[in-house]
């Protein structure tokens, strides 16, 4: 099976967000990837769940909404609200990791925890039986098109070995092109997000096949 592949709304026109989430089942794209900053945890500010509720509206894909705020506990609710399927946050923001997990486990959606590339894979230890999903940063947040960090590659190997038997997923954000998506799926990769590999290409929808593709030739 190859790689889903996660459109990171970051790199899209903020003015015309509804014409570009309306197109990206049509391209190809498996979920949506909403990047919440708050200017505090990472240095850039983007949106917040309004932003998420209106999108909702023109995509029946999931929504993998990636925050990047301090305490994200404050507003779980209100991003289940508005139509989040997948909350992804990083848990050194956080004081209550674990009820945000439960949150939103009871509203039936699924959770991930997300490395910046300085944080061990080891870190998370104490909740990796608890979450759906682990997604490593490529590049530390705040922007898109930031040159991707080489020795983040290895640590999908090492995220792998750490699951083990688990269904967890692996998830990858920040950098990710047709140059590396092939070596990350065979470190075990499941979802790749994307930004402006996607939405700075003459054509989105060739450069989403174009990183299907190169993920399934691993596979044959
Ligand atoms: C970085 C964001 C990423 C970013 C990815 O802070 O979390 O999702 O938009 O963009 P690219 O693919 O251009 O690195
Ligand atoms: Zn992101």
């Amino acid at each position: 099976m190859s790689v889903k592949i996660s459109p990171s709304i970051l790199s899209a026109d903020f003015a015309n967000m509804g014409a570009a989430v309306s197109k990206l089942a049509d391209w190809g794209a498996d979920w949506v990837h909403c990047d919440v900053m708050d200017g505090i945890f990472c240095p850039n500010f983007t949106f917040g769940p309004p932003m998420i509720k209106a999108i909702r509206k023109h995509t029946t894909l999931p929504l993998d909404v990636h925050l990047m705020i301090t305490k994200p506990e404050r507003y779980i609710d209100k991003f289940l609200e508005a139509g989040a399927d997948i909350i992804t946050f990083h848990a050194e923001a956080s004081e209550s990791v674990e009820e945000i997990i439960d949150t939103v486990h009871r509203h039936g959606k699924k959770v991930g925890l997300v490395l910046n590339p300085n944080i061990e894979v080891s870190s998370i230890s104490k909740y990796i039986d608890m979450v759906d999903l682990v997604m490593l940063m490529g590049v530390y947040p705040g922007f898109s098109a930031q040159k991707f960090i080489p020795e983040t590659m290895e640590k999908i190997s090492q995220l792998k070995d750490f699951i083990g038997e688990r269904a967890v997923q692996i998830e990858f954000d920040g950098g990710v092109s047709v140059d590396n998506i092939a070596e990350m799926e065979q470190r075990g990769l499941n979802i790749a997000v994307s930004g402006s590999f996607i939405f700075g290409a003459n054509d989105p929808k060739e450069a989403i096949k174009a990183l299907k593709f190169a993920s399934k030739l691993v596979n044959g």
